[in-house]
């Protein structure tokens, strides 16, 4: 069975998340807003399989990982300290005659506009936090910002978590959230985007073990890409050479996938130093240190952090799992998931719909399915090749169909793999225990 991806791949993606119920365009009823999506009922689905996943081996599989869920909205100050009023920004241009704004570092004529060949400004950097007031006064002292990142929630919240738990070092924190960037230029669908979600950790260590602690999350990262099922091939790592790393790092590894549109960065690893620890305790004047009870010392905790976007995770799995194929005579489309993030994992038909003893045992079947697997679905509408068809692109694992054999002969029911297609019997009273197994 010859299986392809065509060059095409991206607009065909998009147009399946929106077909199926994946992925919307924000605000699309009013002409959509550039650079926010919205998640319909597979996207989420799909998308806190994944942070499940991440919550999983970063947080309740380790005894040194504190889960956190900040505000938002932090005080200007942290915004101040971290280095972002000042630094946080991207260099733009702008056109004289269309006002159209570019990403300086993405275009190739930094004369001449490809909109409206007009001629292009002067480059300026341009800070991409989301400004607001709080309250009901206009003044210097009500301005906040939409959290860029969300590490700086943890950062605030080390000696809360240092005071109430008592870690001894190294441990961490990890939390997942939304960010929000003013994107100069959104693009690539999930990829960059101005309303985005991360899962972060920032785990504090003695500045002697930084390097072997950066190592550790090095392969952890490699493992978690295992875990949402990406191609270990279409991953590359990139040390991020000195003067191109962020203002805080003093080493970064990007982990770069192979997009459609190109080789980008998925995920982050960056050694933080005791930068922002050191500038919080500071500005705010309290100290946010480490007391190691057997030398007596005191000092500030250095910083490893891994980060993930959950966006650029579910393009990559998408991107990864979109497949066609020839399938009795025609092309089929199917999304080749792995089981974890499948946002269904089976399906359950009646052969025909107009049967009431098919539909009646295909109902206690999903009941029983339904009770151990949680993401079941019923579907009875159409024919079954057209529910065939909807599954596999939803990318369902596994669809268990109740035919006359089952009422008639011998209580079993055909289990189809969506990536063979291919059709197994099996008893009712050895689904559970095979489809487990299946499922892994
Ligand atoms: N706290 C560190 C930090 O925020 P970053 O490299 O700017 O570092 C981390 O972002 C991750 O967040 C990226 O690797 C990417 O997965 C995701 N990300 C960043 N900007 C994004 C955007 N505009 N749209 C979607 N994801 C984004």
């Amino acid at each position: 069975m010859a299986q392809s991806k065509q060059p095409d791949t991206m607009e065909k993606i998009i147009s399946l998340c929106k077909r199926r119920g994946f992925v919307y365009q924000g605000s699309e009823i009013y002409g959509g807003l550039a650079g926010t999506w919205d998640y319909g009922p597979y996207g989420v689905a799909l998308k806190k399989n994944i942070e499940g996943l991440w919550w999983k081996r970063f947080v309740t599989d380790r005894e040194d990982m504190y889960g956190m869920d900040a505000a938002i909205l932090m005080n200007q100050n942290v915004w101040k300290a971290s280095g972002h009023v000042g630094g946080f920004s991207d260099p733009l241009v702008e056109c004289a005659k269309c006002k159209r704004r570019f990403r300086a570092d993405q275009i190739i004529d930094k004369k001449k506009c490809t909109e409206c060949g007009g001629t292009l400004g002067e480059e300026k950097q341009f800070n991409m936090m989301f400004k607001t007031q709080i309250g009901a006064t206009e003044d210097e002292t009500s301005i906040s910002y939409l959290r860029p990142e969300t590490a700086q929630g943890m950062f605030v919240n080390f000696k809360n978590v240092y005071d109430s738990f008592h870690p001894k070092l190294p441990f961490g924190l990890a939390q997942i959230g939304k960010a929000f960037r003013n994107e100069i230029a959104p693009r690539d669908f999930l990829f960059r985007v101005r309303e985005l979600e991360q899962m972060e950790i920032e785990y504090f260590v003695r500045p002697s073990e930084w390097e072997e602690k950066f190592e550790e999350f090095r392969k952890e990262v490699w493992e978690f890409t295992k875990d949402v099922g990406l191609p270990k091939e279409n991953i590359h790592e990139l040390e991020v050479p000195d003067g191109e790393r962020a203002h805080y790092s003093k080493r970064t590894i990007d982990f770069e996938f192979d997009f459609p549109f190109g080789k980008k960065e998925l995920y982050g690893l960056a050694y933080r130093t005791d930068y922002d620890l050191g500038s919080h305790s500071k500005a705010s004047t309290v100290p946010l240190e480490y007391f190691d009870e057997d030398t007596k010392e005191r000092f500030t905790p250095h910083c490893i952090e891994p980060s993930f976007g959950v966006g650029r995770t579910m393009l990559a799995v998408l991107a990864s799992a979109y497949t066609e194929d020839e399938m009795g005579g025609e092309t089929r489309t199917f999304l080749k998931f792995a089981p974890a993030v499948a946002p269904v994992k089976i399906a359950v038909f009646p052969l025909l719909k107009n049967k009431p003893q098919l539909v009646e045992k295909a109902r206690e079947v999903y009941a029983l399915l339904k009770k151990e697997f949680g993401a079941v679905e019923f579907d009875d509408n159409g024919n079954i090749g057209k529910r065939y068809r909807r599954q596999d692109e939803i990318g369902t694992p596994f669809c268990v169909t109740v035919d006359f054999d089952t009422l008639e002969k011998d209580n079993t029911v055909t289990v189809r793999d969506r990536d063979s297609g291919i059709q197994t019997r099996v008893a009712i009273a050895e689904l559970l225990e095979r489809l487990t197994k299946l499922l892994g």
